[in-house]
Order: C-alpha cells, then sequence, then structure tokens
C-alpha cells in the first residue's frame, strides 16, 4: 500500500503480481498485492487526513493551488508516466502520450473549479434564511480499469479532491505502475499526508474491502457491468455508500446515405479499432444505410487492413495498432471472433491474430451478423465490429437502442435535423454526431440503462462527489 508517504504501511505482502510487458512477454516488475487489512489503515489515514487537515477546512482556492502544482508534475514527468504506461497496458506510446496531456488538461480544469463550489439561497418567508452548502462525503473509494489507466486516475481525482475529499485508489491489478509514480508527485505538490492513498491489489480482496467498507461514503468505480452490480450489492448490505458506475458499452454507429463517407470511415473506424477496442465507449454495432453500404463498407475494410501494417512495438512512432492488455483478453476476443464465425457471421476482414506470438488481433470486421448473436450483445473489449444494414431512420433507431447498454451512440448524415433527432431518440448519455470517441474535460459523461449511474467530467462531476445540506436559520420566528 502506498499512502501520500509513499511507504508500505503494513508490512503485507501476500501476492507478487507479475508485469509482463505486453509486446514483448517480458516480466518488467512485481508488485505487492494488498489486503483487506491494507484498506483498513488506507481508510484510517484518509479519515484522519480529512478530519485534521483536508475537507473544506482547506479554502477551495488552496486546494487548487495544490491541484494545478500537482498538473504542472504530471507535465514535467509526462514522458516517464507515458512510457510507464505504454509498457504496461502496451497501448502506442503516441497514445499514452497524449492521454497524459488530457489528464493534465483535466486536471487543470477541476483546479480551476476547486473555488467555484457553492450552493444557493432560498427564499421561502422573510423569518427564515434558507441556503445550500455542497458538501464533501470525506473519505471515497475510486475504483479505476486498466484500459486507460492514467486518465481514469484523472477523472475520478480531478474532481474528488478539487471538492475535498479524501480518497482511496485502487488501480487495476494489472496496471498499477502509472499510479504508484503519481503517488510521489502528490508528496511533491503539497497535500497533506492520507489525502490519496494507493491500494494495489486484485478486485476480489482489495475491490470486495472498499466495496463493504463502514467509514468509506462514496465509491466511484469504472469497469464491468458484473463487478459494478457486486459493487452496488455490497453497497446494499453495508452502510448504503452512495455508488456511481461507468460500465459497459455496445454502442450503436448509424451511419445514413447523405454521411460524408471519408469522414465516416474515418471516425467509426477509430471509434471501434482505437486502443485495439478496449473501450467502453467502443461503436462495435455500426449500422449503415443500403445506399452507402458498399462505399462506406470498402473504405472501412481498407482502414481496418491498413491498421494491421501499422502494428508493431508500442514504442515506434508509425505503430497505432498494439497488441490487446494481456492473454486473457487476447483469449477472451478470440473468442467472440470464433463464436461469430461459428454462428454463421461472415468475416469481411480481420478474424485472426496478428503473427503466431504476442497479444496481436487483427481489426475485424463482421457482417451479416443477426441481432441474436452474442458477437452483436455482448461487450467484447476488442477490435471487432458488426455491421448491420438498414433501410429507414426508424429501423435504425429500434436496432440501435435494442441493448441492455446505453453508453454512447454515433450518427453520421450531412442533415442537420436527421442528426439530432436520431441523437436524441437513442437510449445513451452520449451521443457523437459526425464524429465518435471524443471525449472533453467539460463535458458529461456517463451511461443509460446498465451502462452506469451518474456523470463524470464537467461541471456535472462536481455534484457526483459532493452532498447538499440545507440549512434553514431562523430570522424572528416566535413559537
Ligand atoms: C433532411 O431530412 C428530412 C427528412 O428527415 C428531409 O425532409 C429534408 O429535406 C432533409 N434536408 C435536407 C437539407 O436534405
Ligand atoms: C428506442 O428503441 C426502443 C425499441 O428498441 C424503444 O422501445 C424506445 O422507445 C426507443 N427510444 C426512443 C427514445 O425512441
Amino acid at each position: 500500500m502506498l499512502s501520500t508517504h509513499v511507504r508500505r504501511v503494513s508490512g503485507l505482502c501476500i501476492t507478487l503480481i507479475s508485469f509482463r510487458d505486453t509486446a514483448t512477454g517480458k516480466v518488467i516488475t512485481t508488485v505487492c498485492a494488498g489486503a483487506a487489512k491494507d484498506v483498513d489503515l488506507a481508510v484510517e489515514a484518509a479519515t484522519k487526513a480529512y478530519k485534521t487537515s483536508w475537507g473544506l477546512k482547506v479554502p477551495g482556492s488552496t486546494r487548487g493551488q495544490m491541484i494545478t502544482k500537482l498538473a504542472n508534475l504530471i507535465e514535467q514527468n509526462s514522458d516517464e508516466l507515458a512510457a510507464l504506461e505504454c509498457m504496461n497496458v502496451g497501448k502506442p506510446f503516441t497514445s499514452t502520450k497524449a492521454e497524459i496531456a488530457n489528464s493534465i488538461a483535466l486536471f487543470r480544469y477541476f483546479g480551476g473549479w476547486a473555488d467555484k463550489i457553492h450552493g444557493k439561497t432560498i427564499e421561502t418567508t422573510e423569518k427564515k434564511m434558507a441556503y445550500t452548502r455542497h458538501e464533501p462525503f470525506g473519505v471515497v473509494a475510486c475504483v479505476i480499469p486498466w484500459n486507460s489507466p492514467f486518465y481514469m486516475l484523472s477523472f475520478k481525482l480531478g474532481p474528488a479532491l478539487a471538492t475535498g475529499n479524501a480518497v482511496v485508489l485502487k488501480p487495476s491489478e494489472i496496471t498499477p505502475l502509472t499510479a504508484l509514480k503519481f503517488a510521489g508527485l502528490l508528496n511533491e505538490a503539497g497535500f497533506p499526508p492520507g489525502v490519496v492513498n494507493i491500494v494495489n491489489g486484485y478486485g476480489n480482496t482489495v475491490g470486495d474491502a472498499l466495496s463493504h467498507h463502514p467509514l468509506i461514503r462514496k465509491i466511484a468505480f469504472t469497469g464491468s457491468t458484473l463487478t459494478g452490480r457486486k459493487i452496488l450489492e455490497a453497497s446494499a448490505k453495508s452502510n448504503l455508500k452512495v455508488v456511481s458506475l461507468e460500465l459497459g458499452g455496445k454502442s450503436p454507429n448509424i451511419i445514413f446515405d447523405d454521411a460524408d463517407i471519408e469522414q465516416a470511415v474515418k471516425w467509426s473506424a477509430s471509434g471501434i479499432f482505437n486502443n485495439m477496442g478496449q473501450t467502453c465507449v467502443a461503436g462495435s454495432r455500426i449500422f449503415v444505410q443500403e445506399g452507402i453500404y458498399d462505399a462506406f463498407m470498402k473504405g472501412l475494410a481498407a482502414y481496418a487492413e491498413n491498421m494491421v501494417n501499422k502494428c508493431g512495438d508500442p514504442f515506434s512512432s508509425g505503430t497505432v495498432h498494439g497488441p490487446q492488455i494481456s492473454e486473457n483478453q487476447f483469449k477472451r476476443v478470440m473468442g467472440f471472433i470464433d463464436s461469430g464465425k461459428a454462428d454463421g457471421a461472415t468475416v469481411l476482414t480481420g478474424g485472426d491474430r496478428i503473427g503466431s506470438e504476442g497479444f496481436y488481433v487483427k481489426p475485424t470486421i463482421f457482417t451479416q451478423v443477426k441481432p441474436d448473436m452474442k458477437i452483436v450483445r455482448e461487450e467484447i473489449f476488442g477490435p471487432v465490429a458488426s455491421v448491420i444494414k438498414f433501410k429507414t431512420e426508424e429501423e435504425a433507431i429500434e436496432m440501435g437502442n435494442d441493448t441492455s447498454y446505453g453508453l454512447a451512440c454515433g450518427v453520421f448524415s450531412q442533415n442537420t435535423s436527421r442528426c439530432i433527432r436520431v441523437a436524441h431518440a437513442l437510449e445513451a448519455g452520449t451521443a457523437w454526431v459526425n464524429c465518435y470517441r471524443w471525449l472533453d474535460y467539460a463535458i458529461p459523461f456517463g451511461g443509460y440503462k446498465q451502462s452506469g449511474i451518474g456523470r463524470e467530467l464537467g461541471e456535472y462531476a462536481l455534484e457526483l462527489y459532493t452532498q447538499v445540506k440545507a440549512v434553514h436559520v431562523n430570522v424572528g420566528q416566535v413559537l
């Protein structure tokens, strides 16, 4: 376990987790996995910090300055952070560099909010003064995934710290390296000891202890719908902690006849294939109107095939396609591809691994898919698109909504009223019009349906990390 004073607290070291460089297969380091006891120590440190030297005791402007200083330190260390992330996750260095840059911007943005958090006064009668305060929860737990580890860390810690909470952070057991480097930067930025505590380890030990812990008042999680459900159950069975969830997706991306083909191909391809498809917003169900179908598919297949040529060492500047994160994920994705073939879908391109070693998968496009196929219904989290041809707008909306998820959607058309109508009809927390997978720290992000609860990013994220107190003041009412 690491607190803001980088140190191991409990002396426990029960499991060693090895990290393999996903490109070469070499073990790059080992890290100790924490246990429930470490979570107790982290919560104790966070509680003490919150009560003595954090929360609303520290003016928002001071918290904001610390967050800004942290952003500057991340910037100074961005090459090292990007290299660690590249090695650990296997995504191209150019992408990890861009994600670190986005994280820096995100911290600066939330540093700016720290002194702009306020409630309202509410007029009732002249005998009463009533106002609201947006207070931090105290100790919050943040549990982040492995697909974009540092960026996801910033999604949580930016608003959690801006609003004055103390945090216990659990990185994914397979991608803790940038979070551990970050722990040292927190010290340099001047955060009091215990304000941020990082506990490594597995979901069934550390994650389980966090989600049941009676002194954690709120838990923010990004990851699978299955784990999100477990966290909600744990909250129900323990202290009813507030839960926010950003979960899986099976997002529809709809291309109409009147779309700009070249742009639609590029955005759609990057929407499903970027980060090796390991992204919750992946536009994995692509609906293409019949008039544009042949031309669009030709472009999409060419794009996918060209990515195979730009596959290789994640550190090379020409690499755009890296390996899947791990052998497990690689096998899972290949399993989905096999199920698509077995169910009778047509492989337009891809459908196989790249080479004979490493965890590389060819960007894959299935056509002739049926709505009940596993590849159409389940989140694959790999570079695999299912394409469905459609005739009418109504049909596309109907099929687009036919999923238990609701994280994102895309619409491509040069007809503005159609774009807006379809974006509004689709059941999703994010609708991209003539673009895809283009997030911004100032714009709220979260899911409809089984894709999540709550909104991260933007001003909305301040609500996620605060609770409202209503204060009633008697100004002369006599009983
Ligand atoms: C946009 O689409 C609608 C039908 O949905 C159509 O009536 C309208 O003429 C279209 N506008 C343009 C500029 O093509
Ligand atoms: C989305 O489609 C579903 C059917 O798949 C339908 O029940 C729902 O009303 C649609 N939502 C909107 C907003 O049109």
